[in-house]
C-alpha cells in the first residue's frame, strides 16, 4: 500500500494545476479508478475476505483523499504567490479616508454628563438666551453687583433679554417645574465679556444642583472631589477657597493644581435660603448644594493646553493631536 501511495505523491508532483490534481484523484478514485474497481470487486468476495479487504481498501482511499487535499492546497498557495508577485509595488499604501474626532471640549462633556448620570443626576437643558430675572434677580444677585455691569454681560439692544452669563439660571427653571427633592445637571454655553489666554467670551459651565432634606457641605466637597479625580484619572490637589456668590451661602471657589499653579474651575456652595424661597421650597425642610464648573478650563488642564483661546480657533493640525485621547 505504502507503495502505492508513493506512486499516487510522485504523480501528484508534477501536477500544474487543479485540473492536473483532478486527472490524478479521477485516476484512482474516478468511475472506474483503480481502488474504485477494487471496491466494486468486494462483492464477489466471501464474507471473511471482503471485511477485511473492504477495511484495507477504505483506508488507503482515505490515504489517497488526504493527498488530493493537500495538492490542492499547494496548487491554491502557489497560485496566490504568484498573482502578489505580479503585483507592482505591494508597500504602495492604501487609499484613506479622513475621519474626524470629537473636539476636547465634547471629549469633556461627554465624560462629564456621564459621570453625573452615573450618580443619580437628571441632565437637563435651558435656554441660552436669558432674561435679568432668571440670570440675576432671582439668583439673588443685588442690582449693584458687578456682574450685572455691561463690561461682563452681553445684553440685547432694545429687548430685555441677555446671553446667559452663567448656567445657574437652570437652577430656578428647575425649582418651578420640579418639588424638591432634586438632583440635576445642567451642561451649556455661556458667555462673558472676557477674552485673554484663560478667558474666551463663549465658554461651557456644567450646573449641578441637589435640594433634598441632607444635604450639606460634606457632600458637597465629596461629589466635588470625586469628580475632577474622575475627570483626570489621577489624584488631583484640590483646593477650595472662602468666596462670595448671592446664591449661596457659605461659597467657595475651587481650584486645581496643575504643575506649580493653581487654577479656578468652579464655584459652589450651599443654595441660598434666599434663592429656595423665591422658588417656593421650604427651608425648614429642605436645603441644597449647587456648583458650576467652567469646563474647558477642565479640558485645557487635562490636555495640557496653555492657552484656552487654542479650542475655539478651529487649527486641525492642534485638534488632530486629541484623535487618541
Ligand atoms: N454661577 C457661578 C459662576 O458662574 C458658579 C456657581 C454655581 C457658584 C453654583 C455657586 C453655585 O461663577
Amino acid at each position: 500500500m505504502d507503495e502505492v501511495i508513493a506512486q499516487v505523491r510522485s504523480k501528484l508532483i508534477d501536477a500544474q494545476n487543479s485540473h492536473d490534481v483532478d486527472q490524478v484523484k479521477a485516476f484512482y478514485l474516478g468511475k472506474n479508478g483503480l481502488i474504485t474497481q477494487q471496491l466494486k470487486a468486494l462483492k464477489d468476495m466471501d464474507p471473511d475476505q471482503r471485511k477485511s479487504e473492504g477495511v484495507r481498501l477504505n483506508s488507503f482511499k482515505d490515504k489517497v483523499l488526504v493527498e488530493i487535499k493537500l495538492a490542492h492546497d499547494k496548487i491554491n498557495r502557489d497560485n496566490q504567490a504568484r498573482k502578489i508577485a505580479a503585483m507592482d509595488d505591494m508597500s504602495v499604501d492604501g487609499r484613506r479616508t479622513w475621519y474626524g474626532s470629537a473636539h476636547p471640549v465634547s471629549m469633556a462633556l461627554s465624560h462629564l454628563s456621564q459621570f453625573m448620570r452615573m450618580h443619580g443626576f437628571t441632565v437637563v437643558d435651558g435656554p441660552e438666551i436669558e432674561n435679568e430675572y432668571y440670570n440675576f434677580d432671582c439668583l439673588n444677585v443685588p442690582d449693584y453687583h458687578p456682574a450685572r455691569q455691561d463690561h461682563d454681560t452681553f445684553y440685547f439692544e432694545g429687548i430685555e433679554r441677555l446671553l446667559r452669563t452663567h448656567t445657574s439660571p437652570v437652577q430656578i427653571r428647575t425649582l418651578e417645574k420640579q418639588v424638591p427633592p432634586v438632583r440635576i445637571c445642567s451642561i451649556g454655553r455661556v458667555y462673558r465679556s472676557d477674552f485673554d489666554a484663560t478667558h474666551t467670551p463663549m465658554f461651557h459651565q456644567m450646573e449641578g444642583l441637589v435640594i433634598d432634606r441632607t444635604a450639606n457641605f460634606a457632600n458637597l466637597k465629596y461629589m466635588l472631589h470625586k469628580m475632577v479625580n474622575d475627570f483626570f484619572a489621577d489624584d488631583v490637589s484640590v483646593r477650595f477657597r472662602p468666596a462670595y456668590f448671592p446664591f449661596t451661602e457659605p461659597s467657595a471657589e475651587v481650584d486645581i493644581r496643575r504643575g506649580d499653579e493653581w487654577l479656578e474651575v468652579l464655584g459652589c456652595g450651599m443654595v441660598h435660603p434666599a434663592v429656595l424661597e423665591k422658588c417656593g421650597v421650604d427651608t425648614d425642610v429642605y436645603h441644597g448644594y449647587a456648583f458650576g464648573c467652567g469646563i474647558d478650563r477642565l479640558a485645557m488642564l487635562k490636555y495640557g493646553l496653555p492657552d484656552l483661546r487654542a479650542l475655539f480657533e478651529n487649527d486641525i493640525d492642534l485638534l488632530d493631536q486629541f484623535r487618541q485621547v
